[in-house]
């Protein structure tokens, strides 16, 4: 996979995954606001739609081609692994952070994988898959961001995928908003504030 590493002396490491049309590069700020000591790890979506990086195929919007979405989950996991193996640096602390189509992988990432992450931010998620049996998330961290105005998440959405995740044991902390699809000012206060006590 295509990525962006930026290392820092600590023992922490912050992944990145993007939204739709974004890269490796698009949430590398956002990390940075997050924790200026950490190391920055952003990954670009293999999926190319129309121009528009993606994790994953989509047969429309909102409707997942679930054979891609199901192969790249596994990718995903063997890069971040891969990754990982290859890096002197041993992290203790590994927060994955995605956003909208990067927040609908590590939905899937985490529904067949369970608890991977010290901490995991899912900005405007989607149920990355339904009817699911998600596996036992043992305690996992997650911040999940919703907005009450999302053109592109209806809210249902991200109150399933709370009760999915719930019913699976993590330890969930749910934001809402009024601000629509983009992150907001608001939301990265919340995020910071959710990570500085993991
Ligand atoms: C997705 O396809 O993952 C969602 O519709 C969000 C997005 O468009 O990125």
């Amino acid at each position: 996979m295509i990525y962006k590493y930026i290392e820092k002396a600590s023992d922490k490491l912050i992944v990145l995954l993007h939204g739709t049309g974004g890269n490796e590069l698009s949430l590398l700020e956002l990390g940075q606001i997050i924790d200026q000591n950490a190391s920055l790890l952003g990954i670009r979506g293999n999926v190319n739609e129309k121009g528009m990086n993606r994790f994953f195929k989509r047969i429309k919007p909102g409707l997942f081609d679930l054979e891609s979405l199901i192969s790249e989950t596994h990718k995903l996991k063997s890069f971040i692994n891969q990754f990982l193996s290859e890096k002197t640096v041993k992290y203790d602390d590994i927060v994955i952070l995605g956003y909208s189509n990067g927040a609908n992988i590590i939905g899937s990432l985490i529904f067949h994988y369970g608890k991977m992450f010290k901490g995991v931010a899912m900005l405007h998620p989607m149920v990355p898959i339904k009817n699911f049996l998600v596996c036992e998330q043992n305690s996992q961290k997650i911040f999940i961001s919703a907005s009450i105005n999302d053109p592109i998440v209806d809210l249902k959405e991200a109150i399933t995928l709370e009760e999915m995740l719930v019913a699976a044991n993590a330890d969930i902390l749910m934001k809402w908003y009024s601000s629509g699809h983009e992150i907001s000012n608001e939301e990265i206060t919340d995020l910071k504030k959710w990570y500085n006590k993991l």
